[in-house]
């Protein structure tokens, strides 16, 4: 197989032609999961890869055309603003659809500005693996904290960008993204590929989460 398209921490994504893509993992891992969530989604008119196949370990769907708003941002086509604001929609039309069980809204538990491309049809969502049902206050509690900790031991570029996108996304969010924050940390901590630096930024960045929802409520009362 030709070289991958993108290699991840998990796995590898490969164009097969001009139409689609197959994202596979390298350890054992099932796909049927995150195909499930993509297709419930699909089925409700949000924007997703198409899913062809799912066996096992390989993935294979529809390929996408454009930036990822990461790469968007980083080359100035894109301000955290912007960013913010389109996490921010896409998290609301999600936690909008009907659910799938009585655990309640199809959340994507890893909606970050590299896991959104910017295609011709529109912002497109990507990288399902940690997809499940529950709370949605849940999904912004994961975006927020992902946002604060790079904001805080990110690269200088990626740093300045999710710091400035953080208090943005919190702003255009009409849930709560500090109630569940403690829970999403126990959830982060608990990954045991996870290096002992990010484990001791966890409480810091749940705390930069905490003011910004405060910075909100003080603004809405202004
Ligand atoms: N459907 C797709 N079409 C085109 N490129 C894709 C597609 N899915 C993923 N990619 C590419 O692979 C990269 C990694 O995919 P992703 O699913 O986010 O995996 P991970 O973050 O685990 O490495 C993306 O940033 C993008 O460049
Ligand atoms: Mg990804």
């Amino acid at each position: 197989m030709t070289a991958p398209l993108a290699a991840g921490r998990d796995a590898d994504v490969f164009a097969l032609d001009d139409h689609r893509v197959l994202r596979r993992y390298r350890n054992p891992q099932d796909t049927a999961p995150e195909a499930a969530a993509m297709a419930h989604a699909a089925e409700h008119g949000f924007p997703v890869p198409g899913v062809y196949r799912a066996e096992g370990g390989e993935l294979e769907m529809e390929r996408l055309y454009g930036p990822t708003m990461l790469d968007a941002c980083l080359d100035g086509r894109m301000t955290p603003e912007g960013a913010a604001r389109t996490l921010a929609e896409l998290h609301e039309r999600l936690h909008a659809l009907p659910p799938r069980s009585g655990e309640g809204r199809l959340l994507h538990m890893d909606l970050h500005p590299g896991n959104v491309v910017l295609a011709p049809q529109g912002p497109v969502v990507i990288d399902w693996t940690n997809a499940r049902d529950g709370d949605p206050d849940l999904d912004l509690a994961v975006t927020a904290l992902l946002l604060a900790l790079i904001g805080q031991s990110g690269p200088p570029p990626l740093a300045a960008l999710a710091g400035a996108c953080l208090p943005h996304y919190v702003g255009h969010v009409t849930g709560d993204p500090a109630r569940l924050v403690d829970e999403v940390v126990a959830l982060r901590g608990a990954d045991p590929n996870l290096g002992a630096g990010e484990l001791s930024l966890l409480p810091r960045a749940a705390d930069l989460v905490r003011r910004a929802v405060d910075a909100r409520a003080k603004d809405a009362r202004a």
